[in-house]
């Protein structure tokens, strides 16, 4: 099983968007394995967004993601880090098909409502970033037998 992180972003929590997320993994039938929400700092925002500290919208970006609450989670399930990215949408909601969370719920590049991580290798560093590993909660799913063979 693999693990992706996903965060509402700020402008998804001030909009009421969470529920709505979370609702759209736990019908895929993924699987919670942590869940925080916090407000964090440039600096944390600096490292999570690392990989893009060459572009132009770096700086506005991290300050934006760390002006207000986000809601950060894990979640687990066979294949998740490509599907969820699925799930997401393209990065410019313009571009994201309607049945996307992006394609749906947002219009603009710069407030497109939610993180996913893009690679398993990134998911690892980017559940790192953000949860303990005592804030990963082991567990069973009562579905478990129901949606894998
Ligand atoms: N051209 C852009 N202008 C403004 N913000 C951008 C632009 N490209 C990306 N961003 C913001 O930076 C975030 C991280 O970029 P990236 O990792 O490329 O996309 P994604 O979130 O789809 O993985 C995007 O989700 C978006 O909020
Ligand atoms: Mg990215």
């Amino acid at each position: 099983m693999e693990q992706t992180f996903i965060a509402v972003k700020p402008d998804g929590v001030q909009r009421g968007i969470c529920g709505e997320i979370i609702k759209r993994f736990e019908t895929r039938g993924y699987k919670l394995v942590a869940a925080k929400f916090v407000q964090s700092s440039e600096e944390h925002m600096k490292s999570h967004y690392a990989d893009l500290k060459d572009m132009p919208f770096y700086g506005g970006l991290c300050k934006y993601m760390s002006s207000g609450p986000v809601f950060a989670m894990v979640w687990e399930g066979q294949s998740i880090v490509k599907l969820a990215r699925m799930m997401l949408g393209e990065t410019n909601p313009a571009d994201s098909k309607p049945g996307s969370i992006r394609g749906d719920l947002c219009v603009n590049i710069g407030r497109n409502i939610i993180h996913g991580s893009d690679t398993l290798e990134n998911a690892k560093r980017e559940i790192g970033l953000w949860f303990k590993p005592e804030e990963m909660v082991t567990y069973t799913s009562c579905a478990q037998a129901f949606l894998y063979e």
